[in-house]
């Protein structure tokens, strides 16, 4: 498909670093938010985006210039007669998005491709809104758009190949790294991520090692930054909202960690409050380690008295394994659903997560069948949250040990 003109619905965080990413093509932008002072906002967030580039000099001031120039900031739906896609990135509520796309898929030319950056709404269902579900899609890009490489692409049931290969190829000619995920709740990457957010906090009720500990000692195994750190900067109150609609789709697996609801109760929700796992403080000394909030063992101490299946005093002690291997275990669920091709989990966790090493590979050291072990020894411990996939169980079962080895032969018959 030939871009000549595309708009962004949303010109909030992600609405604004899409618009940037799109501005980089040399295609005209239409950015639309529903007031003045927000579309002025988005506007002034992308040009931020393009002086820090010029300082940095990986752009010139006049190629910088020449990209803002492309981006024009909208109230209304009027310049939308002859866009060629839309990707929307207005509130994640369906009712919000419903409305937009009934207006897109009324205002928008028959060839267009309406694209939803939903974290996790149904594109199925975005899609039945209009007249044209075989050309809408899910193109989830990462936060922040303008820097992230990853894009989920997602197709709905009813949307066509030459769609989900346009929104790939828009991807690639954009320099992000698109990985294509059949539609399920989480998509790929928050559905493998959320399952060792949510262990890290379990292991840390349990009184097993203080928030610096676990968060360090993930870190050494290859992860940008621990789970505590992650959960302030996203937000504790976002990360707690996607657990919980993870465990409602998923069941057992996704059990959320009590801590978290008294955490949003008291308004602990990480750098926005000033204070989450960690205080955080403008007085901080930067590369200085954070306080860790002592307010916490309050929280988990009410845990405890309330929460009868406490397993205080009965887990073995912290090891990275107990937060890494529920991840690798929902990446094998992911496998054998058909969300995603073997390669395209280590390509979303790298790309979109920045994790160091590939998680498939993950079981590579101890092999799969110590590992499967592992995994239910996990598994009498805690319960259900380390039900092991069954495809792990059948790979053990047929004596394979490292996926590493077997990426081509076995996984990719899993398809
Ligand atoms: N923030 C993230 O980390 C992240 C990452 C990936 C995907 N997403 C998804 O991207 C979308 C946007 O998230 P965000 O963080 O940029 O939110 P945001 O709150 O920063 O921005 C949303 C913007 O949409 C505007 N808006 C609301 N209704 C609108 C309408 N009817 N028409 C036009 N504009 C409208 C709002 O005024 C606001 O400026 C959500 O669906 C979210 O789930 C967010």
């Amino acid at each position: 498909m030939r871009l000549q003109k595309a708009a962004v619905v949303g010109a909030g965080a992600m609405g604004s670093g899409i618009a940037c990413v799109l501005s980089q093509l040399g295609i005209e932008v239409l950015l639309k938010d529903v007031d003045q002072a927000f579309v002025d906002r988005g506007v002034s967030n992308i040009k931020r985006m393009y002086d820090s580039r010029v300082k940095k000099a990986s752009l010139t001031q006049e190629q910088a210039d020449q990209h803002m120039a492309l981006i024009k900031g909208t109230t209304s739906y009027d310049d939308f007669k002859d866009v060629d896609i839309v990707i929307e990135a207005a509130f994640e509520e369906i009712s919000v998005k419903l409305d937009i796309f009934k207006t897109l898929d009324r205002i928008c030319p028959p060839h267009a491709i309406l694209a939803s950056n939903t974290s996790a709404l149904s594109i199925s269902e975005i899609a039945a809104a209009t007249q044209r579900p075989d050309k809408v899609v899910g193109m989830h890009f990462f936060n922040p758009a303008q820097f992230m490489k990853l894009v989920e692409v997602i197709p709905g049931v009813k949307t066509s190949r030459e769609t989900v290969e346009a929104a790939i190829e828009l991807c690639k000619s954009a320099r992000k790294t698109p990985i294509e995920v059949e539609e399920c709740p989480g998509f790929l990457v928050n559905r493998v991520l959320f399952t060792y957010m949510n262990e890290a906090v379990h292991a840390l009720q349990e009184g097993l090692a203080d928030v610096a500990t676990i968060d360090e000692q993930v870190v050494a195994q290859g992860l940008p930054m621990g789970p505590f750190a992650l959960f302030d900067l996203t937000g504790v109150d976002v990360c707690a909202h996607v657990n919980t609609f993870l465990h409602q789709q998923y069941g057992p697996r996704f059990s959320p960690a009590p801590l978290l609801k008294k955490m949003v109760e008291a308004k602990m929700l990480g750098q926005k409050t000033g204070v989450g796992f960690y205080v955080h403080s403008k007085d901080q000394v930067k590369g200085e380690a954070k306080p860790i909030n002592p307010e916490l063992q309050k929280l988990i101490a009410q845990v405890d008295s309330e929460c009868k299946t406490s397993k205080k005093g009965q887990s073995r002690p912290f090891s990275p394994d107990r937060v890494l291997l529920p991840m690798f275990n929902e990446a094998l669920y992911c496998l054998q659903e058909k969300v995603v091709q073997a390669d395209d989990i280590n390509t979303g966790m790298r790309s979109g997560c920045g994790f160091k090493f590939s998680l498939l590979e993950l079981a590579d050291k101890k092999g799969l069948a110590q590992t499967l072990q592992d995994i239910l020894a996990y598994h009498q411990e805690q319960g259900e949250r380390f039900r092991p996939s069954w495809l792990l169980t059948k790979l053990v079962a047929a004596g394979v040990q490292s996926l590493k080895n077997e990426k081509e032969k076995t996984l990719q018959a899993v398809k």
